[in-house]
């Protein structure tokens, strides 16, 4: 099981469009996924659709007890296969510390997780408050994403500080694993000279290649499906992008071993 933490300081920069591209990739080549929404504003709870909520991830948070957050995974309205825990506004009140071990909440509330889930997915809140703080906690890669404007450069800077701070607070084997550059326009010259900037400062960290404007996006997110099942101009390049950009946070797949070949021939002689 690998699990993602999509974060950013800002909101609208395209959080929860990596998260749900992520778990469409998922969903593309029938991989388990939960997907955790941690924002308030509950964008990914919409965009998959998972009916009326019992137990949402504020629950989850004022609980914590070890293996609680299984009582509040509810199937997605997308696919069998891809699951949810959703969130709702009064989140919001959870974004501060709340007593010891408070950014390990969310961690100890999914101690008893199926393993049968081969990915999940954390949308993290526009801040790098405490809700972050326990998905990075939680999470075994991080995915920055921003803009490719001037004021994005900086936030996505703090970002990545922030995963190395978690890293060393709580979470030794956390890594950023890639840095997204959503909305880039190849004909803009501020845009070409932020991903210039971006590369001088992050090198590899920043994902090849960025992720264009693409209207199938907010189109899919609205129709509640995966863009991989979504026939529109441009849909199928982002939904390559995602599958990339999965592999690229998957653990390297094992080479099966070769069975040795017997030769029939000893037998025969
Ligand atoms: N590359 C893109 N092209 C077009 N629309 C996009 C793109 N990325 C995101 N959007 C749209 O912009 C809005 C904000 O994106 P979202 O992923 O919700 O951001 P965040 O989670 O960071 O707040 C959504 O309506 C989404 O559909
Ligand atoms: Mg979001």
């Amino acid at each position: 099981m690998t699990i993602v933490a999509v974060l950013s300081m800002k909101g609208g920069v395209g959080k929860s469009t990596v998260a749900l591209g992520l778990a469409s990739a998922a969903w593309d080549r029938s991989l388990r996924t939960l997907v955790i929404d941690l924002d308030p504003q509950a964008n990914a709870t919409m965009a998959l659709d998972a009916g009326d909520a019992v137990f949402t991830t504020s629950d989850v948070l004022a609980d914590a007890r070890p293996g609680v957050a299984v009582d509040a995974v509810v199937p997605s309205g997308w696919a069998e296969g891809i699951d949810l825990i959703p969130a709702e506004r009064s989140l919001e009140h959870r974004n501060v510390a709340q007593g010891r071990h408070s950014a390990l909440r969310l961690r100890t509330a999914l101690a008893t997780l199926p393993r049968s889930y081969g990915l999940v997915v954390i949308d993290c809140p526009p801040s790098l408050g405490e809700l972050t703080r326990n998905a990075l906690s939680t999470a075994d890669v991080a995915v920055v994403v921003t803009e490719p404007s001037h004021f994005s450069l900086h936030g996505a800077k703090e970002a990545l500080e922030a995963v190395d701070v978690i890293a060393s607070a709580t979470n030794p084997d956390l890594r950023a694993k890639a840095l997204v550059v959503n909305r880039f326009d190849p004909d803009d010259r501020e845009h070409l000279l932020n991903l210039q900037r971006l590369g001088e400062a992050h090198g590899p960290l920043v994902y090849d290649p960025p992720l264009p404007v693409c209207s199938a996006i907010p189109a899919s997110q609205r129709a509640v499906s995966p863009i991989h099942a979504w026939n529109a101009p441009g849909s199928r390049d982002v939904a390559d992008i995602m599958d990339d950009l999965l592999d690229s946070l998957l653990p390297p797949e094992r080479p099966t071993r070769e069975m040795p070949k017997v030769s029939i021939r000893r037998f025969l002689t």
